[in-house]
C-alpha cells in the first residue's frame, strides 16, 4: 500500500480507509504473498509490512539508527506493527508505536506475543502523525515507513517527529519524489529543526513496486474474491494511478538527526525511568 500517491479525502474517512485495507488484509495471506512474490528473496516475512519494507531497508534502518539496547524507538505510521517489533527486538529497544488506524494498532499489539517482547517494553496507540501525543525528546529513534505521505500536513508532521527526538536522536523514514525535481527534504528537514545525516538512495525500489502492482492487476480477481470489492477496486485504482509515475521516481531513506543538546549529550530520553516513559498511557 503507497499512500503517497492518492487523493486526499478527511482524517476520519482516511481512517477508515485503512481500517478497511487492515480488516481486509486479516481475513486473507493473499496480500503476503504478492508482497512476497514481487520481493522475492529481499521479503521479510515475519514483519509482513504493508510498505515498502524489505530485508534491505531493514538493514539500513538498523545501521542508522545507532541505538543502543534500552533505548526507546518509535515506529510513526507503524500499520500492523512488524518493522517496530522486528527492530525492538533485534536491537533490544523500548518501544512506542502509533497509526492513524485503531485496526492496525489493534492488530499490532496482537503481534508483541509473536515477537516475543513483554508489554512493559511495548506500547501501542492510535495518534496522527502531526499530533502525537508523546512528550517532548522521548525517542532516541523514530522510524517512519511510507507513511508520512498519509499526513494532511507533511511540515508540521516532520515538526512533530522533531519534538519528539531527544537531543542527538535519530529519524529514519522513507521519502519519494521525482526525480526531475529538485528535492524538498533539505528545507523540510531544516524547517523542522532537524540536519540532513544521511540520505540513502533505494535505486531498486520502484521496480519492487512496478512488480507488485502488475501482480495484484494480474490476481485482481483474485482480490476481489479475498478481500472484497471495495477493498480490491481501491488496490487496483492505486495501481493503475501510480504505475505510468514510477519511471520518474526517485525513493530515498533519510536519516534526519535532532542536534544534540550541548548541556547534555546523552539526550533526555537517557534520563527517564520507567518501561515507556509517561505510563499514564494504557498498553493495548
Ligand atoms: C503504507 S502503510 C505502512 C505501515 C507500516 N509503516 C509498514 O511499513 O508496514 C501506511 C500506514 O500509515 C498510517 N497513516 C496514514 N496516515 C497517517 C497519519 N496521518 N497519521 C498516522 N498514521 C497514518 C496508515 O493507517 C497505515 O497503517
Amino acid at each position: 500500500m503507497n499512500p503517497t500517491t492518492t487523493a486526499k479525502p478527511p482524517a476520519e474517512k482516511r481512517s477508515a480507509q485503512y481500517d478497511a485495507f487492515h480488516t481486509a488484509r486479516a481475513r486473507t495471506d493473499l496480500v503476503a504473498r504478492l508482497y512476497a512474490a514481487a520481493m522475492g528473496e529481499d521479503y521479510p516475512a515475519e514483519v509482513a509490512a504493508s510498505s515498502s519494507c524489505d530485508w534491505p531497508l531493514l538493514g539500513l534502518m538498523t545501521t542508522r539508527l545507532r541505538m543502543r539496547p534500552g533505548q526507546l524507538l518509535v515506529d510513526a505510521g507503524c500499520g500492523t506493527g512488524g518493522i517496530g517489533l522486528w527492530l525492538a527486538r533485534a536491537l533490544t529497544l523500548r518501544l512506542e508505536s502509533f497509526d492513524l488506524s485503531p485496526v492496525a494498532v489493534a492488530q499490532a499489539a496482537d503481534r508483541r506475543t509473536h515477537f516475543g517482547i513483554p508489554a512493559q517494553r511495548a506500547v501501542f496507540h492510535v495518534a496522527e502523525l502531526e499530533d502525537t501525543g508523546l512528550p517532548d525528546g522521548c525517542a532516541h529513534g523514530i522510524v517512519c515507513v511510507d507513511a508520512l505521505g498519509g499526513a494532511d500536513d507533511r511540515d508540521a508532521a516532520l515538526r512533530e517527529l522533531g519534538r519528539v527526538l531527544a537531543p542527538g536522536g535519530r529519524l529514519v523514514m522513507t521519502w519519494a519524489s521525482r526525480r526531475d525535481t529538485a528535492p524538498a527534504w533539505p528545507e523540510r528537514a531544516r524547517a523542522a529543526d532537524l540536519t540532513v545525516e544521511h540520505v540513502d538512495e533505494r535505486p531498486a525500489e520502484p521496480a519492487l513496486w512496478e512488480r507488485l502492482y502488475r501482480l495484484w492487476i494480474a490476481h485482481a480477481d483474485e482480490l476481489h474474491s479475498e478481500l472484497g470489492e471495495t477493498q480490491a477496486e481501491r488496490m487496483l485504482r492505486e495501481a493503475h494511478q501510480v504505475l505510468p509515475a514510477l519511471s520518474g521516481r526517485r525513493a530515498v531513506v533519510l536519516t534526519l538527526r535532532r542536534p544534540a543538546n550541548a548541556t547534555d549529550s546523552r539526550g533526555a530520553a537517557d534520563t527517564m525511568t520507567g518501561p515507556g516513559r509517561h505510563d499514564e498511557r494504557t498498553p493495548q
